[in-house]
């Protein structure tokens, strides 16, 4: 292979480290370069390369050319890529940068030479390299930085020479052209003597104080004076010390050091000085600085009276990764405003202790696994105003007067991250406090009475995941500056929102997600005028009802999420639409049936409002089940529309046919016989004189009146009665028809109110109407034989009361009136009627 031909023996060894993975991706050897932005940004890692592929566009300005075997560039090796802003080289197994290499990159702003074995470097190398901001040239044999010719790079701000072989730390003369550097790393080099005169040339210098990291180095000495008078703005000394000893000559060498910031300690896996004593920090004493930050240092015996000694006038102290267990000793007037303790190993709130701090303004104490206890409380604190318990595993009982009765401007606390935490009389807290942090720890105490009542000045509440349940609708009262609210991962009571924010005008942020909610009633946001933000995503939702959104007239951001939302009505949208600027309705359960087909139309428009657009998924039918609402095609559905309309007509069509075939079945029934049976009938000739039409419940009058004085008198004539006469065995209907009408002369109606009641009555007195109709012949003989209700008779019986042929008798229970009824009866009968020779001999 190419590159084991030019590269170095070390430079082979990294390589072989990341062999496998080259191997892997050097498979084709014509891979083009990955287009990561067109035109703008592309990626040639490891494509065994040795110059810049022609296909880079010139106006390319983002190039990575890292993992390929270009050995050495020559001058002007870039002219195809002009605008170039970033440059990655970092190993190409470059041995020789010539003169003018990087000259045509004028707008170079990031050039990246890690990882290559520099035998040479033109001292016009880097020429022309006008804009360059950031060199990064971390394990690029580097001896000296004198032999760097990046003098004239006057825009240069990170100089990054770590993993060298740089020995001396003497800045050469040029740093005083070199304004804009801010960064100057030299981590990892072989420096063990830092000696008075080395850095003075910064003295000189004008532009911004340096930023100087020296760790990782073995130092074994630092001259005293050698910092004297040099101002930076960021010294970091990580494991640089052999041994106690050394570091602790070593800090008397910052003697008149200014700086911003001094990075001490360890790391995490690099152990050197054993053990923290007394006395080793005592050089700081000579050094001004503002911020100290001891980091990852893992040996400290207990006698550590004299670690805050010369951190007297030090404003701000980060202890990171520390193995402390204790404070010892504050000096009296201490200047410390804020101290940070970060992973350290405290049992317990070292609050006694840390009250010495008098000037004390933030004190942070977080990520401990060891800190349980928050027992003694501070005393005397005026000037705190922040105090960050968070991240630790504390269970206490939170009794303000006590705990923290020493700190009476105290604005903002914060308990998040802890075990428990068991409110009482937090009235006695101090309460001008502006915020208030208790997310996922356990509150007890706390979602029945009003606790926090005074504190009014409350601006920000967090109780998310705190395992409460709110069950009194008072829970907030009191809060009346409260702008932010979050409380996800809580309950309430009944899963349902009452007015439980009526006090909280000023809100502007509400978080209720995960609150297994399965309800809002309709006056819970009445008050809420200035919300801006609602996150009440995550619960069981299944309605979004306008009028409960109607008064949240600020609202600008609502998550809606992982709700039930079937859809959305029409009046709900157009009052969101208006003021909403961002809207999640994603994994809710949506109905894509055709039905809410507006409501997915207004979907696919709204795609710049809706987030998470894609993950709105159709729940029911079953067939559109976890299909995307965008994919749900509205086409469909307008024809299904109209095959819907055309089956729903149809159907409708049929149940008419259907109601009307059932209403005149048996005008249709009788119709048809008449039709294929005119002949049939007067071949049959008339068996019976009349057929008698009656309710059952008038059976007694026709057995004991009607037959027996018609059939037994003279003349007798013969009547056609259901109970008697139908043949049985045959459908009640071809009866009526076949035996009654069509084998009668003349219909006799029984007319009562049961006649006018029975439903069954009035259809056959129907069908006799139109047999009559049709026939033409035979007149209806209606009998009414009681008083009845006027105006059904006349509903009934209409005009067939009138007609001609027919006859209207009313039956009366005298015996002169009987008399009178048989006789016109009889005539009525007579009308038509021919004699057989049987009839005229039995006369
Ligand atoms: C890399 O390219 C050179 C020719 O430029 C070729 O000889 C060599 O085999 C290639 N290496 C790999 C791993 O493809
Ligand atoms: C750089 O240019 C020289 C000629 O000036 C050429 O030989 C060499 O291959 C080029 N290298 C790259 C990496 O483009
Ligand atoms: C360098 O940047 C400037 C300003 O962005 C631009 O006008 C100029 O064309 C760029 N030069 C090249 C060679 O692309
Ligand atoms: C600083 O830059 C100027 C102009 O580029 C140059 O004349 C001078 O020699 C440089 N100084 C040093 C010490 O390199
Ligand atoms: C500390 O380290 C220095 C050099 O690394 C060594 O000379 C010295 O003996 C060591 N001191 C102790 C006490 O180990
Ligand atoms: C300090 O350490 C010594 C031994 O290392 C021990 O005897 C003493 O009890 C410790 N003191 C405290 C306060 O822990
Ligand atoms: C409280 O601390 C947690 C964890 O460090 C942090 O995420 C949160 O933002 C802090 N709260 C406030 C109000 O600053
Ligand atoms: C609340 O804020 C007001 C105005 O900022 C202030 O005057 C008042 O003292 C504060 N209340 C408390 C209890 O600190
Ligand atoms: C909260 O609101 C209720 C009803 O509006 C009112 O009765 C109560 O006094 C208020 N509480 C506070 C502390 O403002
Ligand atoms: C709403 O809360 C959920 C978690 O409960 C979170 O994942 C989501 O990002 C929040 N939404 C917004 C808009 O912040
Ligand atoms: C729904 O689709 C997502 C991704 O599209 C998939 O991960 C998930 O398993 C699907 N769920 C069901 C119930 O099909």
């Amino acid at each position: 292979m190419l590159r084991r031909g030019v590269c170095s023996p070390s430079t082979l060894f990294t390589l072989s480290l990341v062999m496998p993975f080259l191997s892997q991706c050097s498979a084709g050897n014509f891979n083009p370069c990955l287009e990561v932005v067109p035109g703008l940004t592309y990626r040639c890692m490891d494509l065994n390369l040795s110059r810049v592929p022609a296909e880079i566009p010139p106006s390319t300005q983002n190039l990575d050319l890292s993992f390929n075997p270009l050995g050495s560039l020559g001058s002007n090796n870039f002219s195809a890529v002009p605008a170039l802003k970033f440059l990655d080289l970092a190993r190409c197994c470059l041995q020789t940068i010539e003169n003018y290499a990087f000259e045509d990159l004028c707008n170079l702003s990031t050039l990246i030479l890690t990882g290559n074995p520099l035998r040479y470097l033109g001292p016009s190398a880097f020429f022309g390299l006008s804009s360059l901001r950031r060199l990064i040239a971390v394990e690029t044999n580097i001896f000296s930085l004198a032999d760097l010719p990046i003098r004239h790079l006057h825009t240069l701000e990170e100089l990054n020479v770590g993993n060298n072989h740089i020995e001396s730390l003497t800045l050469p003369k040029y740093f005083t052209n070199l304004t804009s550097l801010r960064f100057l790393s030299l981590q990892s080099n072989r420096i063990s003597y830092i000696s008075k005169g080395q850095l003075d040339v910064l003295q000189e210098r004008k532009g911004p104080y340096l930023t100087l990291v020296l760790s990782l180095n073995d130092i074994k000495y630092i001259q005293p004076g050698a910092f004297e008078g040099i101002q930076l703005h960021e010294l970091s000394l990580r494991a640089c010390f052999n041994n106690f000893t050394v570091m602790k000559d070593c800090l008397q060498g910052l003697a008149g050091l200014q700086v911003n910031r001094l990075i001490l300690g360890e790391f995490r896996n690099i152990w050197r000085v054993e053990n923290f004593q007394n006395g080793l920090l005592d050089g700081l004493c000579q050094v001004q600085m503002q911020e100290f930050v001891f980091i990852c240092f893992k040996r400290f015996k207990n006698n550590t009276d004299t670690l805050f000694e010369c951190l007297l006038d030090v404003s701000t102290i980060r202890f990171v990764d520390l193995y402390l267990s204790q404070v010892s000793a504050v000096p009296e007037f201490s200047q410390v405003q804020s101290l940070e303790c970060k992973l350290c190993k405290f049992g317990e709130v070292p609050a006694v202790k840390l009250s010495l701090f008098k000037k004390l303004r933030v004190l942070r104490i977080t990520k401990s696994k060891y800190l349980t206890n928050f027992v003694k409380g501070f005393k005397d604190l005026p000037s705190l105003e922040v105090l960050d318990l968070s991240e630790n595993e504390l269970s206490f009982t939170m009794r303000c007067s006590f705990l923290l009765a020493g700190t009476p401007n105290l604005r903002h606390l914060n308990l998040s991250f802890n075990n428990l935490i068991t409110l009482k009389d937090p009235f006695s807290c101090p309460n001008g406090l502006l915020s208030l942090d208790f997310q996922h720890s356990i509150l007890k105490n706390f979602g029945t009475i009003p606790l926090f009542r005074f504190f009014t000045n409350l601006t920000y509440l967090d109780i998310s995941y705190t395992s409460v349940q709110i069950l009194c609708e008072c829970v907030f009262w009191g809060l009346e500056s409260l702008q932010v609210l979050k409380m996800a991962g809580n309950s309430f009571k009944d899963n349902s929102l009452a007015n439980n924010f009526r006090n909280l005008t000023q809100l502007r942020t509400l978080d209720v997600s995960n609150c297994k909610l399965l309800q809002v009633s309709s006056s819970t946001f009445a008050n809420l005028r200035n919300l801006r933000d609602l996150n009440i995503s995550n619960n069981r939702l299944k309605t979004l009802d306008s009028m409960t959104f109607l008064p949240l007239q600020a609202l600008t951001v609502l998550d809606f999420s992982n709700n039930q939302l079937t859809f959305l009505t029409h009046t709900a949208l157009k009052s969101l639409i208006d003021r909403l600027i961002y809207l999640d309705l994603s994994h809710n359960m949506f109905d894509c049936s055709c039905t809410h087909l507006s409501f997915f139309e207004w979907v696919k428009k709204q795609k710049q409002l809706l987030q998470n657009i894609e993950r709105m998924v159709c729940s029911s039918p079953v067939n559109m089940k976890n299909v995307s609402v965008l994919n749900f095609d509205l086409s469909n559905c307008q024809l299904s529309i109209t095959l819907v309309a055309v089956s729903a007509s149809m159907a409708l069509v049929a149940v008419l046919i259907m109601f009307l075939i059932y209403k005149y079945y048996f005008h249709l029934y009788y119709a048809v016989v008449l039709l294929s049976g005119c002949k049939h009938s007067s071949e049959r000739g008339d068996t019976y004189d009349a057929f008698v039409i009656h309710s059952s419940k008038d059976v007694d009058w026709v057995k004991e009146e009607l037959v027996k004085t018609i059939e037994e008198g003279v003349p007798p004539f013969r009547l056609c009665i259901h109970y008697r006469d139908f043949v049985p065995g045959v459908p009640i209907v071809s009866n009526i028809v076949q035996e009654g009408f069509l084998s009668s002369r003349k219909v006799i109606a029984v007319i009562s109110s049961h006649f006018l009641e029975s439903q069954w009555c009035k259809f056959e007195f129907e069908i006799a109407q139109s047999w009559q109709f049709v026939e033409g012949k035979a007149g209806i003989i209606l009998i009414v034989l009681e008083e009845v209700d006027k105006a059904m008779q006349r509903r009934l019986l209409g005009l067939s009361r009138y007609l001609r042929r027919n006859t209207y008798l009313e039956w009366k229970d005298k015996e002169v009136s009987k008399h009178v009824f048989w006789r016109q009866l009889r005539t009525a009968l007579l009308d038509g009627k021919t004699w057989n020779h049987e009839e005229v001999r039995l006369m």
